[in-house]
């Protein structure tokens, strides 16, 4: 129904390793801080992404979003740069961003921002471990202030 605001999400998993490391804080820091993730040698994650967008129902097709092509843009303009990579060292952006899940969530919405041709994205949610995820709603001037 037109004028009808839906939110869809859309689930992919990935597989990631990374380490914690501030150039910001001296070598005890961030032992202090990060403890075992300070390890350069890095560990591992099993990621979970929900990617959700929001849009108004075509009626002509009963959809908010083409299902497919949602799909086809995670798995190029995300999965392919971050599945089984070591996050640190082969993603350029994390050569000088900590690769947290709240940052790897933030560089997700950018990946993902600009690609989508359908519905407007409204939020990344990033698992961690099953037991932590973070949420991001995109820069402040995105509307979420105002949003519907
Ligand atoms: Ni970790």
């Amino acid at each position: 129904m037109a004028g009808t605001m839906i939110y869809l999400t859309r689930r992919a998993e990935f597989s990631a390793s990374h380490y914690y490391h501030s150039a910001a804080l001296s070598p005890e820091e961030n032992q202090r801080l990060y403890g075992k993730c300070n390890n350069p040698r890095g560990h591992g994650h099993n990621y979970v992404l929900e990617v959700t967008v929001r849009g108004e129902i075509d009626p002509r097709s009963g959809m908010v979003v083409d299902l497919k092509q949602l799909k086809e843009v995670m798995a190029r303009e995300v999965l392919e740069v971050l599945d089984h990579r070591f996050l640190n060292e082969e993603v350029p952006v994390f050569h000088h961003v900590i690769p947290t899940t709240e940052n790897l969530a933030v560089e997700v919405w950018r990946m993902l921002a600009l690609k989508l041709q359908f519905g407007r994205l409204h939020r990344i949610r990033l698992y961690e471990t099953p037991d932590l995820f973070v949420d991001y709603y995109g820069p402040e001037s995105n509307g979420h202030k105002g949003r519907e």
